[in-house]
């Protein structure tokens, strides 16, 4: 099969490392892709966002399969538009990815799927929405969600109630665009996050491996939040992994089904987890981005047969793919001053001189004029260590990473290690 991944960050690079091990898999294609991706196929200049460029590109090319890596292109129907040319997709339709474009409509799946989830309300307008806080009162602090996509930026997590409300003004205000015209306000949920996983075709769904991603830039969880600083799998706090997708995973699809929205692609819910329970705090309609990069290496068999039949629709072969059992650690290598402003074009050293072992999956990369490896983003590499056990992971994770340097590197030193103390 000819495969085209659509995005250019390290979740890309990881799906066409996968995807390229299997037997069925003739060529690789990127849209844009990176400098990793350029290693195992063919980066084609286009931007994941336009849509006529794809869709004429997989044709000129007898793509088989397109995998579409990120949110927005799903969104905007890159999947609808794919299928109408007959050319098969992985990723939900514009329909299906309102589970994770809408919080609204993901809360209003689970409501009536029976799905544990943090409570909410919608609000349209700003007045609503304060007087709304007021009700709350002073002590329940709310967590604040802009409806539509913004970038992974649309949530509010105030420390004070004075915050939520100059937050609710932002929004309404069009601090997130479109997406801020209608907010939800949701009930603070407290626990340990997980990331849960399942490739899906309709009511059928092959469970993945959980994992645990890192989102703010310093250790200790401290500083702002970023596209993703690490990750680690598998949890050590989640006891029964079927429980999870019995009671969230299928219930959701099977729901959608029943409503006339056929899901096809990967359904990934953010999960909340404390002693007595386990709530979904959103839905993603594609792999996450770093979890991606730590899971599918623990992940033995071939993903490719998973994913096309996904895209057809049909049932899924169960029997593909086998979690390896192994635990996996990778941490994020990204460009001095991120997640504000950087410079790029900075060459990058050390790559060859990490072992043979380890992962290093490209997310801000690029080839320069020189032939040369330079950065071109924030995150820039994800060094991915596997290893019988998490505490091995991690020691040959963090070994790889101080041999890669570039100017201005910065990187978290604790990823993983709230298992290992
Ligand atoms: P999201 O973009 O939905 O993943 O939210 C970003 C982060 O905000 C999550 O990873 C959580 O840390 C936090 N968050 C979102 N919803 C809630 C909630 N209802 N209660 C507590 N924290 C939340
Ligand atoms: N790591 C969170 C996400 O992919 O949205």
């Amino acid at each position: 099969m000819r495969v085209l991944i659509v995005g250019g960050g390290g979740r890309e690079h990881a799906l066409a490392w996968k995807l390229a091990q299997s037997p069925h898999c003739e060529a690789i294609f990127a849209a844009p892709g990176n400098a990793g991706t350029a290693e195992l196929g063919e980066n084609l200049n286009i931007h994941d966002s336009d849509t006529a460029a794809i869709c004429d590109a997989a044709a000129e090319r007898r793509i088989d399969l397109v995998v579409v890596g990120p949110e927005a292109p799903l969104a905007a129907g890159l999947v609808d538009a794919l299928t109408q040319q007959g050319i098969p997709a992985f990723g939900p339709t514009r329909d299906a990815a309102q589970i994770e474009s809408s919080k609204w409509f993901a809360k209003s799946i689970m409501q009536a799927a029976g799905v544990p989830h943090a409570g909410g309300e919608l609000f349209e307008t700003a007045q609503a929405a304060h007087k709304w806080l007021e009700i709350l009162g002073p002590d329940d602090l709310p967590v604040l969600k802009a409806d539509g996509l913004a970038a992974g930026k649309g949530v509010i997590v105030p420390d004070h109630i004075d915050d939520a409300h100059e937050a609710i003004d932002q929004m309404f205000a069009g601090a997130f665009g479109s997406a801020g015209e209608r907010v939800v306000i949701e009930d603070r949920l407290s626990g340990m996050e997980a990331s849960a996983m399942a490739i899906v075709s309709g009511t059928d769904i092959v469970p993945l491996p959980l994992s645990c991603d890192y989102k703010r830039i310093m250790d200790n969880d401290q500083g702002p939040n970023t596209g993703g600083m690490g990750v680690y799998a598998p949890p050590g706090f989640v006891g029964d992994l079927e429980a999870v997708f019995a009671s969230i995973h299928q219930p959701v699809v099977d729901q959608m089904f029943a409503g006339g929205i056929e899901f096809r692609g990967l359904l990934y819910a953010g999960l909340m987890i404390d002693d007595a329970a386990t709530s979904v705090l959103e839905f993603n309609a594609r792999f996450g981005d770093p979890e991606t990069q730590a899971m599918l290496p623990l992940l033995d068999g071939d993903l490719l047969p998973v994913l096309a039949a996904s895209a057809r629709g049909e049932a899924l072969p169960h029997n593909a793919l086998t979690h390896s059992g192994k635990a996996s650690v990778s941490v994020a290598i990204v460009s001095g001053g991120y997640p504000g402003p950087y410079d790029t074009g900075k060459p990058i050293h050390g790559l060859d001189a990490v072992d043979d072992s380890v992962d290093v999956f490209h997310a801000g990369t690029a080839i320069d004029d020189d032939g040369r490896t330079v950065t071109a983003g924030g995150r820039v590499l994800a060094v991915t260590a596997v290893a019988d056990t998490l505490a091995e992971a991690r020691g040959i994770a963090y070994d790889n990473v101080q041999r890669i340097t570039f100017d201005g590197s910065f990187h978290r030193t604790d990823i993983a290690l709230r298992e290992l103390t």
